[in-house]
Formats: structure tokens, sequence, C-alpha cells
């Protein structure tokens, strides 16, 4: 998964992107952090200030906003990320195993985050799992060993 760094000169393109597409305006604070959180696939500090400063918001409010949404991250993802859906149907479907399995094989890697994550409509092949944006069901403690064996090899070879 690709970032940028949040250095001045990212920061500057933020800065041209956001007057660019977006009104300066307290309506435009979501989809301005959304765009924010695309470009770096997180949101750094500075990132939200510039987005704060555009849309005319102090920067309490932003954090505020960014913090009462699950999938905005405030720290920088590893290289890698298994999602496992914890919503309804995939926990009937007993992802809770899975997500051990995944916590176990990240404990042992030091660039790959899991994450719980609400439902990712794929209810009718439950339980599901995303592996570096891939979403995969009808998972089993097998054939998910499997695929994290996959991304073990994916690793190695990068
Ligand atoms: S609950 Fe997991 S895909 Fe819907």
């Amino acid at each position: 998964m690709n970032t940028i760094s949040s250095d001045n000169e990212n920061l500057n393109e933020l800065k041209l992107a956001l007057e660019k597409h977006f009104p300066r305006e307290h309506n435009q604070l979501m989809p301005a952090l959304h765009y924010a959180h695309h470009q770096y696939n997180y949101l750094p500090e500075p990132a939200i200030e510039v987005v704060a400063r555009h849309v005319k918001i102090p920067l309490s409010e932003a954090y505020g906003a960014v913090t009462s949404y699950s999938e905005m991250r405030l720290v920088k993802p590893k290289e890698h990320l298994i999602k496992v859906c914890t919503g309804l149907s995939c926990k009937i479907a007993n992802s809770d195993d899975l997500l051990n399995i995944a916590r176990q094989f990240a404990n042992k890697l030091n660039d790959v985050d899991v994450e719980e994550t609400a439902c990712g409509f794929l209810c009718s092949v439950a339980p599901a799992v995303c592996i570096d944006g891939a979403w995969a069901g009808k998972l089993d403690p097998i054939n998910f060993k499997t695929a994290l064996n996959n991304l073990t090899q994916r690793i190695h070879q990068s």
C-alpha cells in the first residue's frame, strides 16, 4: 500500500488540492477529510490542521469529526493490512477465530496491521476478510492460513 509523507511539500499539495476541489465552507469538512485520508492513507496531524484551516473551523472540531469515524486512522498504517469483518453475519460464522489467527500472524511480523471492520457487504459469504485491499469470503482457519502464507511470501519477495 502506498502512502505519502506529510512533509511540507505534500502539505502544500494538499492545500492546493483543497483549494481546487473543496469550497471553503464548513459543510466541506467531511469530504475534505476523506480526501486527505485517501491521499495519506491516514490523517497526520498537519493534514488535519490544513483541512480545518481550509474549511474555517477550529482544529478541535476537526479532531472531533475524525475521531467519530472508525474508518479514519490517526496513525500511519503499516505496509500490510488485514481487516477481519466482525459484523453480525461474520461473527456468527466464527470471525473471532480468524481475528485471533490474524493477530497471532501479525505479532510475528513488523509490517502487518490487523483491524476489525464493520460489515464488508459480503455477508452471503461470511466470514469475510480483506488482505491488502482484496476481500475474500467463506474463510475457515485452514484457507485463511493459506491466504496468510501467500501474504508472507509477498512480504519476503518485496
Ligand atoms: S457482516 Fe461481515 S460481511 Fe457483512
